[in-house]
């Protein structure tokens, strides 16, 4: 193959080379006849396939129908890695249908700050749950042999001058934090392509960041795919070429490649980089023609199944006082359905992920199915279908519908102008007229429940009214259907969120940074983003993250590990038993976090490590098992540049959710890696003190300068050894007479660090 790839390169001419790391069009890259080089396509992604009719259009709103799954930010709330591996396989077979080669998602943007206006594109505010969930969907869809696209590549998080600002971010956060996911998914799952993200990391646009597209991604983590531009995110073709990016798109009809072609033949740019990423190309499309499918087709029914099965499984139960819910379809005597968007469902946001569905369920009609028709209903719209103010005759009629009947149903939520891609959230709070629809129908009416369509956290100032809340999510085609089915104990509820729920807007971690100024947003909040802000600054939520009820009860018991003290070199392998204690089949996501007990570095009070989703019958018990790796323990030491798990206890806790933790047991680990901290002049002393390699080495070369030998010998007063040993190591040769030079420490600390 490799060999195949170098003899088509230098039959290639250097226009068809340039030519080849452009699109041709929007939405496909170039072919080259004459030696047989096939185009491929591109297509959103990330939860139904958006196929445009031709490469030359833009194809919003009139692309061809395929299936809308649920958004990202319902799929992440199953948990459920086995469920996104089955729709991404699902998406593939649409690829093949649809012969799309490529499919741009998934994107797995940190959730950074619930404003962002696509984080119903995105996963979570976790990096673990969020690279497990892509790890999942591209092997799956992969498997299939469609190429995945994972995307924005990286720290686009937010939509506000998301072409232009600059994400200030420290180099820990960074790898922690944001580049996290994308390392897992490379690493585990090998994906055909990146998109490098418009934004700029650290002042350097994504497009043209080397450290990041080769320094991180190409060498470090050994990605062998092609980096492709989000959609007109080059601004410089020969700086993106040289930083390592692959694909431009889209296609400019050419223009820009005869510069490229110049700066070649003057040597200014040299050919072997434009080569390199014509290498890339070629594998991928290699790959993408191997798998195509000719007349393939898919069984539309048997995907809208699985997206309403796939959309159950990510509802999350968030209240049900008394145990309203599920409602008995045989005794219940009358339901008002209030609210619009039972009939006219949000399922999905705006802009470039918007799919045109084959087939569109709305919870009012599934309702009715289940009910054997719509005599026992009555429907009110409840407010107006744009975002607008409280309609007083629409809030009456759907206070007095909900008065005559037994229960309540109010289907409220974002409507599309409150969040799309492009712009970003104002608040966090629903429109005036939900708000208002809410309060006024659980005023008059005592059996209320309250289903929520939107796309990341909302403000619920009505909590305490309604006895049940259902969040629902932007949950593709099928979302009508898998409300009815959990409204009526078809499905129960085992969706867990995703992402936490703030009390309000000023509770949230990147309040005072956001959305930043001047180009640039500052990153200042650091590691501590989701649970990891509110659990460090003990600011209760609305609903923590991990959180969601069932119709059943589950019990924790028997927490055991392989071994309490392990080393680095070995996994941890962590067991336990769930039962479930209720009287309803039912599925648990049991979830596993970490507590560095002393850390050298500030950490979180507890990090999400593993999880897994278990089906149970009524009385059956299941043991779970998880196995953590040295890398799970670890924190990025930016001083080293490399991740480093630290020798000490650490608490194991298995939770319900982040905030119902109902095991906790004890590790010590014994690391074996040597922290290679690496000294200079600048560094302070007592760090020299206290690393017994170092202290040895100043012993030896300096213990006989009266300064040091006072030092070393801790006799000094200890405000004096403290005010001292606090200044950088070269500070203290002003105090040594001229007895110890620059030349002398730097020969020391050579010393030292050769040793370590
Ligand atoms: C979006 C990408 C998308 C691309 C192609 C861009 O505006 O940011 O996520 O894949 O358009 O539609």
């Amino acid at each position: 193959m490799e060999a195949g790839i170098d003899e088509l390169v230098s039959r290639m001419t250097l226009e068809e080379k340039i030519a080849l790391t452009t699109g041709q069009d929007f939405w496909s890259t170039a072919s080259v006849e004459r030696l047989g080089i096939p185009s491929i396509w591109l297509n959103d992604g990330p939860h139904g396939v958006r196929r445009p009719r031709s490469g030359g259009d833009i194809g919003i709103g009139d692309a061809k129908k395929a299936t809308c799954f649920p958004t990202a930010a319902a799929l992440a709330s199953s948990w459920d890695t086995g469920l996104i591996g089955e729709v991404a396989k699902a998406l593939a077979r649409e690829c093949h249908a649809l012969d799309v080669q490529i499919l741009l998602g998934p994107g797995i943007n940190i959730k950074r700050t619930p404003l962002c206006g696509r984080n119903f594109e995105y996963f979570s505010e976790d990096p673990v749950l969020s690279g497990k969930m892509a790890v999942a969907f591209v092997k799956a869809l992969q498997a299939e042999g469609i190429g995945a696209c994972v995307k924005h590549y990286a720290c686009n998080n937010q939509e506000f001058e998301r072409m232009t600002i600059s994400a200030e971010v420290d180099e820990r956060t960074l790898r922690e934090l944001y580049l996290s996911g994308f390392e897992r998914v490379v690493q585990e799952a090998g994906p055909w392509a990146i998109m490098a993200s418009y934004n700029r990391v650290n002042g350097v646009a994504a497009t043209e960041n080397s450290r990041l597209l080769t320094a991180i991604l190409k060498r470090e983590w050994g990605f062998e795919g092609i980096v492709v531009s989000d959609w007109t995110a080059v601004n410089c073709k020969h700086k993106s070429l040289r930083a390592g990016l692959d694909l431009e798109m889209p296609g400019k009809g050419g223009e820009g490649d005869e510069i490229i072609a110049q700066m070649v033949r003057s040597g200014r740019l040299d050919e072997e980089t434009l080569d390199e990423a014509v290498r890339r190309i070629l594998k991928i499309v290699r790959k993408a023609a191997k798998h195509r499918r000719e007349g393939a087709s898919f069984d539309p029914e048997a995907h809208h199944a699985l997206a309403r099965r796939a959309a159950g499984e990510s509802i999350v139960l968030l209240k049900n006082e008394g145990d309203l819910l599920p409602l008995d379809r045989n005794t219940i005597g009358s339901l008002a359905v209030i609210g619009r968007f039972a009939r006219d469902p949000r399922y999905q946001g705006a802009g470039s992920s918007q799919v045109n569905p084959i087939r569109l369920d709305n919870a009012y009609d599934e309702i009715a199915r289940l009910l054997g028709g719509n005599n026992r209903l009555v429907y009110a719209d409840g407010y107006p279908d744009d975002a607008g103010a409280v309609d007083q005759a629409q809030l009456e009629a759907a206070v007095k519908a909900a008065r005559a009947a037994e229960a309540a149903v109010i289907f409220a939520g974002l409507p599309p102008r409150y969040e799309s891609e492009g712009f970003d959230r104002e608040h966090l709070d629903l429109p005036p007229a939900h708000n208002r629809l809410i309060e006024a129908v659980c005023r008059v009416q005592q059996n209320c429940v309250v289903v929520l369509h939107n796309g990341s956290a909302v403000t619920m100032p009505w909590v305490e009214r309604p006895r049940a809340i259902l969040e629902g999510w932007l949950g593709g085609q099928a979302s009508g259907g898998a409300i009815a089915d959990v409204l009526f104990g078809a499905v129960n509820p085992s969706g867990k969120l995703s992402e936490t729920f703030p009390l309000r807007l000023e509770d949230t971690p990147a309040y005072l940074n956001y959305p930043g100024e001047a180009d640039q947003v500052r990153y200042g909040e650091g590691l501590f983003v989701g649970y990891k802000y509110y659990e460090k600054k003990k600011i209760a939520p609305l609903f923590p993250f991990g959180f969601g009820l069932s119709y059943t009860t589950f019990t924790y018991s028997d927490l055991a590990f392989n071994r309490e003290t392990f080393t680095d070199r070995e996994p941890l392998k962590v067991a336990l038993k769930v039962l479930n204690s209720g009287r309803m089949a039912g599925r648990e996501i049991v979830q596993l976090y970490l507590r560095d007990e002393e850390s050298r570095l500030v950490r979180p009070e507890k990090e999400l490590k593993a999880f897994t989703k278990v089906q149970l019958e009524p009385g059956e018990v299941k043991t779970v098992e998880f196995t953590l790796e040295a890398k799970d323990f670890a924190y990025y030491d930016s001083g080293t540049g490399a991740w480093f798990a630290e020798t000490g206890w650490f608490e194991v806790l298995i939770g319900s959710s982040s905030a119902d933790i109902k095991l906790t047991g004890k590790v010590y680990l014994n690391s074996t890696q040597r922290q290679r901290k690496r000294y200079h002049k600048l560094v302070p002393f007592k760090y020299f003190l206290e690393d017994p390699a170092a202290r040895a080495v100043i012993e030896q070369e300096l213990g006989d300068t009266p300064l040091f030998a006072v030092l070393l010998s801790g006799t000094l007063d200890g405000t004096l050894t403290a005010l001292l040993s606090n200044m950088p190591v070269i500070k203290l040769l002003g105090y040594t007479a001229g007895s110890v030079t620059a030349e002398t420490l730097e020969q020391v600390i050579t010393r030292i660090n050769s040793a370590g």
